[in-house]
């Protein structure tokens, strides 16, 4: 069994009225990617600056490598490589020098030094521009150059806060092979992403979030189980409360996830066949006017836990 690297427990953090972290737990082992998926706002940021003791918790614990997070301890830091939502380079000098200067700051120097920032200049992709000054870089040379500062001193976490935000889909799939490639040499990454595909592709265990709660975590397999052998299915239209109201219990098997005056969402058993769902919309003189059939997957996931579509 793996070693647990990072275990955040029962976090919250408020900005004024607003919970934007609310009780949060989890681990990430060694050589895991865990993905915190949520939509904008869930409380992605928040988290990571906690664990990273940028930004004070209002209670809960932080623990990495089995000691507890404390803003003074620098031996902490340097087990940790953080990769910001925010890029944070320095725009007028080039990308050799914008390594230089974080690996100085992680206690590199020399031959070492330098040999890790032609490799991670070469595994990302910008080694023939590493002598421009970062400014003329597009959006996606940041971010890669970003990644390639967290994990210039080989830490044992790595926090990646929305790394792929702006960057072509070559890029992209490069920066996702190297995040891999740094999970297998034993790395816990925590990864936060509002891309589903990407958190099901990429993600060995993940917790869906929202307004600042963990809905549900665990493997892909174990979170579509929550929709169990049941299909999603949206019915659009324009619909009276009490036509919805008279419908609901003449459809047994079937588990409202949500409604309004536009949308039923409903849960319907794998061998239900549609035709007979519209036959009985029929019959009650609902309007219809579009219908989507979602297997189960994170959207699905998503949809069943919150009664809302996944989008920003
Ligand atoms: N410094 C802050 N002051 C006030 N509200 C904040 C601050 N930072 C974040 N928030 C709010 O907290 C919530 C969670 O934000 P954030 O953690 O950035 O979400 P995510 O990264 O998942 O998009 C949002 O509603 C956001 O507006
Ligand atoms: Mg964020």
């Amino acid at each position: 069994m793996a070693e647990t690297v990072l275990l955040v427990e029962h976090l919250y953090k408020a900005f004024d009225s607003l919970k934007a972290v609310n009780d949060v737990s989890f681990e990430v082992k060694a050589g895991e990617i865990f993905g915190l998926l949520g939509p904008n706002g869930a409380g992605k940021t928040t988290t990571i600056n906690m664990i990273c003791s940028l930004l004070p918790g209002d209670s809960g614990s932080v623990s990495i490598n089995n000691m507890p997070i404390n803003s003074q301890n620098s031996t902490l830091r340097k087990q940790m490589g953080v990769v910001p939502q925010d890029i944070a380079l320095y725009e007028e000098l080039n990308a050799i020098d914008n390594l230089v200067f974080w690996g100085r700051l992680y206690g590199l120097s020399g031959p070492d030094l330098k040999n890790r920032t032609t490799a991670l200049l070469t595994k990302v992709g910008l080694l023939e521009r590493a002598k421009e000054p970062v400014s003329r870089y597009s959006g996606g040379m940041k971010r890669r150059l970003n990644l390639a500062i967290g994990l210039l001193h080989e830490p044992d976490l790595l926090l990646l806060d929305e790394p792929t935000v702006g960057i072509d889909p070559q890029a992209r799939h490069q920066m996702l092979d190297l995040i891999r490639e740094t999970a297998q040499r034993g790395t816990a990454i925590l990864y936060t992403t509002h891309y589903m595909d990407e958190a099901e592709q990429l993600c060995d265990r993940l917790a869906i979030m929202d307004h600042g709660h963990i809905l549900a975590m665990g493997s892909l397999s174990e979170l579509e189980t929550l929709v169990g052998e049941r299909r999603i299915l949206q019915i659009g239209g324009s619909f009276m409360t009490d036509q919805i109201d008279k419908l609901l219990p003449t459809l047994s098997e079937i588990q409202l996830i949500n409604r309004d005056q536009t949308q039923l969402t409903l849960s319907i058993p794998f061998s239900m066949a549609i035709g007979q769902i519209l036959a009985v919309l029929q019959e009650h003189d609902l309007q219809v006017e579009h219908l989507d059939i979602k297997n189960p997957n994170l959207d699905s996931v998503f949809l069943k836990l919150t009664g809302r579509e996944f989008k920003d």
